[in-house]
């Protein structure tokens, strides 16, 4: 199958149902964009789709065919992309960096469909999770972009941004998820792992 990413065409070889997420990381190399609880939860994953943000853990591939498809590593070849980078820096968002690359991509996708989007797109669009709880800083970051007066981070975040309890039962629901998903792999690892060596025992 052939995929269209970040300008760029590649033939790959994973079956149609495997999710894109696997296909970018995996078969190409492109790991800036994360795994966080493969169940479209958290948006570690999120990358753009013919300018809309999907998350790639639960998108086979089939139907990507002829999409144009974005990831972090391409996005400040795209204007607005460059422009949400550019603030993200201003704003010193990051603090681990797991999750930003979603959320510049679920900013971007915004701002390329919404110029000057309010505060309730924004809350709306802005729903990725971070666990670092950097919240606030994209926030100030998103308003800032979007030409929404923001004094400093701080008084944006009395204002808007304080995660709600519904978004930290979430952030807690996916880490527990997503602690369960690695220790699923882990003991198929460990499994594996002595299947072989049984094997080689015997041989
Ligand atoms: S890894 Fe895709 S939404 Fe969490
Ligand atoms: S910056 Fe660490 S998870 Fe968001």
């Amino acid at each position: 199958m052939k995929l269209q990413i970040n300008d760029k065409a590649y033939e790959v070889q994973a079956d149609a149902d495997t999710p894109l997420l696997w296909v970018i990381r995996d078969e190409l190399g492109l790991t800036g964009t994360k795994y966080g609880c493969g169940l479209a939860q958290c948006g570690a994953c999120s990358v753009m789709v013919d300018g809309a943000v999907v998350r790639s853990c639960v998108t086979p591939i089939e139907g990507m065919a002829g999409r144009k498809i974005t990831t972090i590593e391409a996005i400040t070849e795209d204007d607005v992309g460059k422009k949400v980078v550019d603030a993200w820096v201003k704003h010193q968002v990051p603090q681990c960096g797991y999750c930003q690359s979603g959320q510049v991509m679920a900013a971007t996708a915004l701002l390329k469909q919404v110029k000057q989007p309010t505060n309730e797109q924004i809350a709306a669009a802005m729903v990725n999770l971070c666990r670092c709880g950097t919240y606030n800083a994209i926030s100030a970051a998103v308003h800032d972009l979007a030409g929404i007066a923001v004094a400093h981070s701080s008084a944006v975040a009395s204002q808007t941004v304080k995660p709600t309890e519904h978004t930290l039962n979430k952030t807690v629901a996916a880490a527990t998820v997503a602690v369960a998903g690695i220790g699923t792999v882990a003991a198929i690892h460990w499994k594996k792992s002595q299947k072989s060596k049984a094997e080689g025992d015997e041989s």
